[in-house]
């Protein structure tokens, strides 16, 4: 029985956190997002509806969970609003259980412009970005002048502080980007209104779940994007601008490893990548067509199509030491359901020295090409299939296959977008 988990994606994002975090919190009594913004989307299908959350923690359709925001999120408090009103708008009310620490950076409206502006520069070389301000967001808590969630107590203060930053950034739109400068009362008036609605939803986190885990209550961690996006370990420059890996959780929420009892990685049965960067497995034409169709493969925050690939092997068993997984979550089995063969790529191999590589290093991948093992496909139907036995045998041995590359154990297995379509082998909470 584990007292606290994390669960994080092991790729490049979407791999399908926000239905894993949503059915597990079933089980637990505190769901915090800890990094990332509303650059992430999880998406949640609750009796046939599909609602997608980018920065409320995706426990909250639980009535009995608390959600809370730590400080290593950075928060854009319009869309915060916008959220909470469209759970409100289905029936899901949570303005006395979600918690938003008084250290959170804010996202603030030309953080979202900088953002747009610098990509738009960068034509070809662009990220690909969200578009919604997060990098700029980062840097500037990581310069010390963000505006952080705790400022909107002290009126005065928020004032100075917002007329400096905007000051800050005017310069650089107005003498670089030759675009409009924005007025500093605007904005302070729209955060003084926003204010009203949140000011009891403000807290210190940290001390929050600190006094959690004394009282022993059960926590999950909400990772956001994936391992491979990490700003230190990811694919960097195409990247983005917070530890999505294991360590996020520690510095964005004040709790110690020795608290953060399991590590679920969720791992996409084939992989997905929006925004631009290196991607081995990435395929085309017939194939990126099936998993675009088959697995909707459409960003639940821009709409963008998603790349698409086979599982990379290799960068599997990265996420696994990058993270100390303790087990894995393979979402979207179902999408393979109709493929006479599916592949995994278990080695690299380099395009100008024919060298082979078994690990991951981002320095290799712009010039490797993937080696892979073919399995038979299936060919039979396992969406919503909830029990292990029922598994065609070719889908069972894939499973296999992907734990001794993984070299830790598959604890559960997603077959539907709908929150209860899961194959539970080992139960994170309960004993069975
Ligand atoms: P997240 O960002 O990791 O939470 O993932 P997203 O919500 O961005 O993308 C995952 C997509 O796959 C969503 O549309 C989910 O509804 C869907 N999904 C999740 N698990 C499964 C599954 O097992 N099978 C299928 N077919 N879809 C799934
Ligand atoms: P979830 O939590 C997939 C990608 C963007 C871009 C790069 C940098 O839903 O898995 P940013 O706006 O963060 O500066 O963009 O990161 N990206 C994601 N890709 N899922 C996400 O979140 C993502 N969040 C950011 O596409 O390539
Ligand atoms: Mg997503």
């Amino acid at each position: 029985m584990k007292k606290n988990i994390v669960i994080l994606g092991t790729q490049w994002g979407d791999e399908g956190k926000g239905k894993i975090v949503d059915y597990l919190s079933q089980y637990s009594s505190y769901v915090v997002r800890y990094q990332g913004g509303n650059n992430a989307g999880h998406t949640l299908v609750v009796d046939g509806k599909k609602i997608v959350l980018h920065l409320i923690p995706s426990g909250v359709l639980h009535p009995n969970v608390i959600g809370v925001i730590s400080n290593g999120v950075v928060i854009s408090l319009i869309d915060l609003v916008k959220e909470i009103k469209m759970l409100k708008d289905y029936n899901f009310f949570i303005n006395n259980r979600l918690y938003i620490s008084n250290a959170s950076s804010l996202i603030l409206p030309f953080h979202i412009k900088i953002d747009l502006l610098r990509e738009k520069k960068l034509g070809l070389n662009a990220i690909g970005t969200t578009g919604r301000g997060i990098g700029p967001a980062y840097e500037d808590k990581i310069a010390r002048r963000s505006i952080r969630v705790g400022d909107l107590k002290n009126k005065k203060n928020l004032s100075n502080k917002l007329k400096k930053i905007v000051s800050y950034y005017n310069d650089q739109l107005v003498s670089i980007y030759k675009s409009s400068p924005f007025d500093y009362q605007v904005i302070l008036a729209d955060l003084l209104q926003i204010k009203s609605i949140i000011y009891d939803m403000i807290k210190d986190t940290t001390l929050l779940l600190h006094q959690a885990i004394k009282n022993k209550k059960t926590i999950i961690f909400e990772g956001a994007q994936g391992s491979l996006l990490d700003i230190d370990h990811g694919t960097y420059p195409y990247v983005t601008s917070s530890n999505s890996t294991i360590g996020g959780v520690i510095t964005g929420t004040g709790i110690g490893s020795k608290n953060l009892d399991y590590i679920l990685g969720v791992t996409k049965a084939y992989s997905t990548r929006v925004g631009n960067g290196p991607f081995p497995t990435e395929v085309f034409n017939d194939i990126d067509c099936y998993f675009s169709t088959i697995g909707k493969e459409f960003g639940s925050t821009t709409g963008r199509k998603r790349r698409t690939g086979w599982l990379d092997g290799v960068a599997l068993r990265y996420s696994v030491e990058l993270n100390s997984l303790s087990a894995l979550c393979i979402t979207k089995l179902d999408v393979l359901d109709n493929l006479k063969e599916i592949k995994i790529c278990i080695a690299y191999q380099d395009v100008f020295t024919s060298e082979i590589y078994s690990n991951f290093s981002f320095c290799i991948l712009e010039h490797v090409k993937p080696i892979y093992k073919t399995f038979p496909g299936w060919m039979k139907k396992t969406s919503g299939i909830r029990n292990i036995k029922d598994l065609p045998n070719p889908a069972y041995c894939y499973i296999k296959y992907i734990e001794k590359i993984a070299g830790i154990p598959v604890h559960m297995i997603s077959t539907s977008p709908d929150r209860n379509d899961i194959i539970m082998i080992k139960h994170p909470f309960l004993k069975f």
